[in-house]
C-alpha cells in the first residue's frame, strides 16, 4: 500500500475483508508476467475489428472525418474505460457478474450492479456468434490464396470468389464451425496455455505483413489518394449514425464491454501498473487499424472499387494485391494465416467469460462449460451465416440478422455498459479504492476526471445524436 491516509488504509482493509468474504481465491490462475497479460489483452483487442471491420466502416462512413471521430472515441472514452474494466476484473477477482457484485458490496450499493457483468458475458456470447463467421472466411482464404486463386485475377473474378464463399451456407457454416471448435478447444484447455506463444509470434508477423502491404500500396499510384481518404476530414460525408458507429467501433476494437477484458483483468496480479499497460494496448490496437487502412484504400482506388462496399471489402481488395505483387501467393497465405490467428486470440477472449462463469459459479468442468456455450453460439451463428445467402432478403429496417446483431451490440449495448462502468468506477467506487488499483498521482487524476465527466457525457451526447435529438 502506498503512503496513504488512515481513511484510505481503513477503506482498503475493509475492501479486502469484504472481497475475501465474497471471493475466496481458490488458487485462481494468474498471468505469469506483465508481458503475458499485455500479450493476451493485445491479442484480444487486435483482431478482425482492426483489419476487417475498421476499413469497411471507414469506407462506408466517408473516410477522414470518421477516422478522426474514431480516434477521439478511443482516446477520450475507450482507453479510460479499458482501465476501468480491467480494474474491476482485477479487484473483483472473479468472472464478470461476481466481480461486479463483489465491488458493489464493497462500495455499499446494491449487488444488482452485477447486471453489468452479465450483460458483458452475454454480449461476448453474441459477438462470437458472428465473429466466428468472418473468422471462418479468413481461414477459407488461406486455402484460396495457397491454391493460387488470386494470381492475375480481375476484380470481378475475385468478387465472384467471395460471393461464392459467403453465398454457400454449408461452406460458411463449416469454416465457422472449424473456428469455433479450435477456439473452444483452447478455452477448455485453459487460455494461458499456448496463447502467450501464439501472440508473441503472430502479432509481430501480422504487423510485418501489413507493412509489406502498405509498401505494395505505395506502388499502385493511388497511395496519396488512399492517405487523403483516411486523413483529410470532410464532415459533410458523415451519415446520421456515423458518430455512433465510431463510438461502437472504439468499444469493439478495444474489446470493451464484452466481459473479456474484465475476465483477463481478474487473472492479473496486483503489482502490475494498469495505466501504462492499457496505454500500450490502446496504442498497438490503433496502430494496427490505421496501417490496415493504409494498406487497403490505395488498392481500392487503384482498382476502381467502392470504399463503401461493406463487409467484403478486405476479402475483395487484398486478394487483388496478392494476385499482382511479387511472391503474392506466399504473402497471401501468410497474411490470411496471421489474420486467422488474430481472430482466434480475440475469439478466445469472447468465449472465456462465459466459461469462467459456468466453472466458477455452477461448478461445471471446463469441458462441459466449453461444450455447452459453444453449442449455443453455434446455433446463433447460423443466423449470421444465412444473412449472406438464404436470409439475405430478410431485413429489419434494412439490416440483415448479421447487421442487426452488430448494430445492437456495438452501437447500443456495449456503449450502455460502458456508461454503467464509468458511473460505477467514477462515482460509486471510492477514490481510495480506485487509487489503490491505479496508483496515485497525475495519471489517476486524469483518469478520474475523464471517467467521471468526459466518458459519461460523451456517450450520452453520442446517443442523443444517434436518436436525432442533437
Ligand atoms: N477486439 C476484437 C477485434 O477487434 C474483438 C473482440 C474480442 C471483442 N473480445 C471482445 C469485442 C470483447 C468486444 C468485446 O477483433
Amino acid at each position: 500500500m502506498s503512503n496513504n491516509s488512515i481513511s484510505a488504509a481503513a477503506a482498503s482493509v475493509a475492501a479486502t475483508a469484504s472481497l475475501n468474504q465474497a471471493a475466496p481465491e481458490r488458487g485462481r490462475t494468474q498471468w505469469s508476467t506483465r508481458l503475458a497479460f499485455i500479450l493476451a489483452a493485445t491479442g484480444s483487442a487486435v483482431g478482425l475489428g482492426n483489419i476487417w471491420k475498421f476499413p469497411y466502416i471507414t469506407g462506408e462512413n466517408g473516410g477522414g472525418a470518421f477516422v478522426l471521430l474514431y480516434l477521439g472515441c478511443i482516446a477520450l472514452i475507450g482507453i479510460p474505460l479499458l482501465m476501468a474494466e480491467i480494474m474491476i476484473g482485477r479487484r473483483g477477482k472473479q468472472s464478470p457478474p461476481d466481480a461486479m457484485k463483489a465491488l458493489a458490496i464493497e462500495a455499499g450499493v446494491s449487488p444488482r450492479w452485477q447486471i453489468v457483468g452479465w450483460v458483458g458475458v452475454i454480449t461476448g456470447f453474441v459477438l462470437l456468434s458472428f465473429y466466428l463467421v468472418v473468422a471462418g472466411w479468413a481461414v477459407a482464404y488461406i486455402f484460396n490464396a495457397g491454391g493460387g486463386a488470386f494470381a492475375g485475377a480481375s476484380s470481378d473474378e475475385i468478387g465472384g470468389l467471395f460471393g461464392s464463399l459467403v453465398g454457400d451456407p454449408l461452406a460458411s457454416t463449416l469454416w465457422g464451425s472449424l473456428v469455433l471448435a479450435i477456439t473452444a478447444t483452447i478455452v477448455i484447455k485453459g487460455v494461458k496455455l499456448g496463447l502467450e506463444r501464439a501472440v508473441t509470434i503472430m502479432m509481430p508477423g501480422l504487423l510485418l505483413i501489413l507493412l509489406i502491404l502498405v509498401g505494395y500500396s505505395m506502388t499502385t499510384g493511388q497511395f496519396a489518394h488512399g492517405f487523403e481518404f483516411m486523413f483529410s476530414p470532410d464532415f459533410s460525408k458523415l451519415t446520421g449514425t456515423s458518430v455512433l458507429v465510431a463510438l461502437g467501433h472504439a468499444f469493439f476494437s478495444l474489446s470493451l464491454a464484452g466481459g473479456g477484458m474484465m475476465t483477463y483483468g481478474s487473472y492479473l496480479p496486483k503489482q502490475v501498473s494498469l495505466g501504462r499497460t492499457v496505454l500500450t494496448i490502446g496504442l498497438l490496437d490503433t496502430l494496427v487499424a490505421l496501417i490496415a487502412g493504409l494498406a487497403i484504400f490505395p488498392i481500392v482506388f487503384a482498382n476502381g472499387l467502392e470504399p463503401g462496399a461493406g463487409p467484403g471489402l478486405i476479402f475483395v481488395t487484398l486478394p487483388l494485391a496478392f494476385g499482382q505483387m511479387p511472391f503474392g501467393q506466399l504473402v497471401g497465405v501468410l497474411f490470411f494465416i496471421m489474420l486467422s490467428f488474430a481472430a482466434l486470440t480475440s475469439a478466445i477472449s469472447l468465449l472465456e467469460p462465459a466459461v469462467s462463469w459456468l466453472t466458477e459459479k455452477r461448478g461445471f468442468s471446463r469441458l462441459k462449460a466449453g461444450l455447452l456455450t459453444s453449442a449455443g453460439i453455434w446455433l446463433l451463428s447460423l443466423g449470421s451465416v444465412f444473412s449472406f445467402n438464404i436470409w439475405e432478403e430478410h431485413k429489419l429496417y434494412g439490416k440483415t440478422f448479421f447487421d442487426v446483431l452488430d448494430y445492437l451490440t456495438s452501437g447500443w449495448i456495449m456503449p450502455l455498459s460502458g456508461l454503467a462502468m464509468a458511473v460505477f468506477t467514477g462515482w460509486i467506487m471510492t477514490k481510495a479504492a480506485t487509487r489503490d488499483e491505479l496508483g496515485e498521482g497525475l495519471g489517476h487524476r486524469v483518469w478520474h476526471f475523464l471517467i467521471r465527466y468526459i466518458v459519461p457525457v460523451g456517450i450520452l451526447l453520442i446517443f442523443l445524436n444517434a436518436i436525432g435529438v442533437l
